[in-house]
C-alpha cells in the first residue's frame, strides 16, 4: 500500500461532502476522491442486498481503479448495509459512521435524545448495538427524515418545503425535551441552519463527521500511510448520475 495513494469517500450522493471536508480539514495533505452514487440515491429505502451490490461496484472503482489506500463510508445507511461486507471482502481499512448516540447519551441533562436519520440506518444492527451499550438510560426519539435527502440533493436546504418537513419531525422531539440532536445521516449537516431555526440554541446538534476524520487519521497513522511526500493535495470528484449536484456544494 502506498501511503501517496489518496483516501477514497462515497456516499449515496452530496452528503458524504459533509464528512469530506472535515477530513481534508484534518489532513489537508492526503489526495481524495469522492464518489456520489447520485443514480442510486436515496440509499435510505433500498434493501440492503442492493446497497451491497452498490458498494461493490464503487469499490470496482475506489480501488481498482484509483488504487484508494483507504475507503470511508461517508453514509450512514451504506454502513449499516455493508460496512460487514466490505470489510470481509477487501484487504484494506474501512471507516464507518456511526450515529452519534453515545456522547448524546452521555452528556444529556433532560434524558432525551432526538435521532434523525434513514430508515435504513434504524433498521441496521449496528445502531440497535449502540443503543444498547450507550444509551440504555435515556429515552431515544426516532425520527426517519424521509424527504430530506431529496431536498438537499435538490440544493434546496433553505426553501419552506425544508422549512415545513424539518418542523414536523423536530418539534415533537422538542415538545418531548430533548437536549440534543443526533444527525443520523451525512446529509443532514447541509440543514443545520434550517435546523437551528426550529431548536434555537438549548440543542446540541452532534454530527459524527469530525471523529471520523480523526479515525482516519489514527488508521492512516498506525499504518504508516499518511502522506508525507509534500506538494499539493488533489481532490477528485466523480458522479454514477448528474455531477452538477455535486458541483454545487463544493468549496
Ligand atoms: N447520506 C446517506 C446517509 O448517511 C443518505 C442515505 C440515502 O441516500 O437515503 O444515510
Amino acid at each position: 500500500m502506498c501511503s501517496e495513494a489518496p483516501i477514497g469517500l462515497f456516499d449515496s450522493g452530496v452528503g458524504g461532502l459533509s464528512v469530506w471536508r472535515e477530513v481534508v480539514k484534518l489532513l489537508p495533505d492526503e489526495h481524495t476522491v469522492y464518489y456520489a452514487d447520485s443514480a442510486y440515491c436515496p440509499y435510505g429505502q433500498r434493501l440492503p442486498d442492493e446497497i451491497i451490490e452498490r458498494s461493490d461496484r464503487i469499490m470496482d472503482f475506489l480501488i481498482g481503479q484509483q488504487q484508494c489506500k483507504l475507503i470511508v463510508v461517508a453514509c450512514n445507511t451504506a454502513t449499516a448495509a455493508a460496512i460487514a461486507h466490505l470489510r470481509a471482502a477487501y484487504p484494506l481499512p474501512f471507516v464507518g459512521m456511526e450515529p452519534a448516540v453515545k456522547p448524546a447519551a452521555l452528556h444529556s441533562v433532560t434524558g432525551v435524545v432526538g435521532v434523525l436519520a434513514t430508515q435504513g440506518t434504524f433498521k441496521g444492527r449496528l445502531y440497535h448495538e449502540t443503543l444498547e451499550r450507550f444509551a440504555g438510560h435515556v429515552q431515544i426519539i426516532e425520527q426517519p427524515g424521509d424527504g430530506l435527502v431529496e431536498l438537499v440533493e435538490n440544493g434546496a436546504t433553505g426553501g419552506e418545503e425544508a422549512q415545513a418537513l424539518l418542523e414536523k419531525y423536530i418539534r415533537p422531539m422538542l415538545h418531548a425535551r430533548i437536549d440534543h440532536l443526533v444527525l443520523g445521516c451525512t446529509h443532514y449537516p447541509f440543514l443545520i441552519p434550517a435546523i437551528r431555526k426550529i431548536t434555537g440554541d438549548g440543542v446540541t446538534i452532534l454530527d459524527p463527521a469530525p471523529a471520523v476524520a480523526q479515525r482516519v487519521k489514527f488508521l492512516l497513522s498506525q499504518d504508516n500511510l499518511l502522506n508525507i511526500s509534500g506538494g499539493e493535495a488533489r481532490h477528485e470528484f466523480f458522479s454514477s448520475g448528474d455531477i452538477k449536484t455535486l458541483q454545487r456544494l463544493l468549496p
